[in-house]
């Protein structure tokens, strides 16, 4: 490891990999190289365009490679916000309206998505969850009967922690020539998956969640649906013509590095998924002590599934020593004033007041809406820096429980 390369990892704790993920040494010290020598337009003709060119080659194979994808499946986007836009936009373009199925606890980037489908004469359906998160899988049928012409599905849903039955769905959705969309963002930051065995059309992800950086992200699509999506960016034909701009270089570069070092995917239930003794297998042990800690330690609750969820993902009920809610937002301030970073809810939400739609989706009551706490973890912190995080969590709310009038 180069140590000019490491990131400052600011004061105290860093709990919050879900909202991003400090860079890793490796794709900084990559992205450097890259920046010095391949700062050309990798569409010009000259030496310094061939440089960029071959370079952003060499990423997207690098890439193609870690996810067992062909290169002309992959698309480089600004990140999973306008990969999913892509995704679900892409495809209102080159089919007649029809109904579009999402899940109740989709990210905003979706929503928002799915908000302009609309607008094109789409009907958007909401697939209900159960108290854990999960799709219910018994309204699978009637949700893809016709008019179903396309389903988006948050993979690991960001603020819960709950991983949806991704396969099932596919297979069903296959089986009725639907195409699937799944939001994989936080589920890419904790390993690869295999896209050429996953029964998924498209794929969104975003870098800075898994050590890359910021600004970059990708879309992986079929080819099989070529005839049925297209851009929603047009420009100078970059990307195969389904993203028009010049190609961020530099950024692909990190992501390509970011995404090739993680492991494989494992889903939690498969056998293979004893954690090992180093990388996710490692984070998803301290994930586990510290959750049991937490659970012990204070009167918080567990949300979302508890087995079926992001190995790094911890998504708790803020509550009083006699069981009533608390503001989670002002837990993660006193938490933060004691230099330990999480967050209440996903960042994307964090700057709204009202309680979070993922939880009042899963039949929380509206009191406690607003009372999510989320602390996810990474390679950077060992089990020696998260011994002291339970008592820490306990004194802030504490802290919390006495300057908070009861509802
Ligand atoms: C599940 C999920 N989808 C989409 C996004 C949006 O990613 P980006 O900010 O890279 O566009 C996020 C980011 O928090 C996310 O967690």
């Amino acid at each position: 490891m180069v140590l000019e390369f490491s990131p400052d990892l600011g004061p105290g704790l860093y709990l919050d990999a879900c909202a991003t993920a400090p860079p890793r040494p490796e794709v900084l010290q990559h992205m450097a190289a890259v920046q010095r020598t391949a700062w050309g337009n990798a569409s010009s003709l000259h030496a310094q365009g061939l440089q960029a060119a071959e370079q952003l080659e060499r990423s997207r194979l690098e890439l193609a490679q870690a996810f067992e994808a062909d290169r002309d499946e992959l698309i480089v986007t600004s990140g999973a916000t306008e990969s999913i836009h892509l995704a679900l936009l892409g495809v209102a373009r080159c089919q007649p309206p029809g109904r579009l199925v999402i899940s109740a606890v989709e990210h905003p980037a979706v929503e928002a998505a799915a908000f302009r489908m609309v607008e094109r004469g789409w009907q958007i359906a909401r697939w209900p969850v159960d108290e854990e998160g999960t799709v219910r899988l018994d309204q699978l049928e009637t949700l893809l009967a016709p008019p179903t012409r396309l389903v988006s599905l948050i993979w690991g849903q960001s603020e819960v922690g709950t991983l949806q039955p991704v396969e099932r769905v596919g297979e069903a959705c296959r089986a009725r020539e639907i195409p699937l969309h799944v939001d994989a963002t936080q589920v890419v930051s904790q390993g690869r998956p295999a896209w050429r065995s996953l029964p998924v059309d498209l794929l969104s992800a975003s870098a800075h969640k898994c050590g890359g950086p910021k600004g970059v992200g990708l879309l992986l699509r079929r080819r099989a649906l070529q005839e049925r999506h297209g851009p929603i960016q047009a420009g100078g034909g970059q990307e195969g013509g389904l993203r028009g701009g010049t190609q961020p270089v530099v950024l692909m570069a990190g992501m390509a590095r970011a995404i090739s070092l993680l492991e494989p995917w494992v889903d939690p239930q498969a056998p293979e998924a004893e954690p090992g003794p180093s990388g996710i297998g490692a984070v998803q042990q301290r994930r586990d002590r510290l959750l049991k800690q937490l659970l012990n330690l204070a009167p918080l609750q567990l949300l979302g599934a508890p087995v079926q969820r992001l190995p790094h993902h911890i998504a708790l009920l803020a509550a009083d020593p006699k069981g009533r809610p608390l503001p989670g937002r002002a837990v993660v301030r006193a938490l933060a004033a004691e230099g330990v970073a999480i967050s209440s809810g996903s960042a994307c939400a964090s700057g709204r007041d009202g309680g979070s739609p993922v939880l009042a989706a899963m039949g929380i009551a509206p009191d406690w809406c607003r009372s999510g706490l989320r602390l996810s973890l990474g390679p950077w912190l060992s089990e020696a820096d998260l011994n002291g995080v339970a008592a820490q969590v306990q004194g802030a709310l504490e802290q919390v429980a006495a300057t908070t009038a009861p509802p």
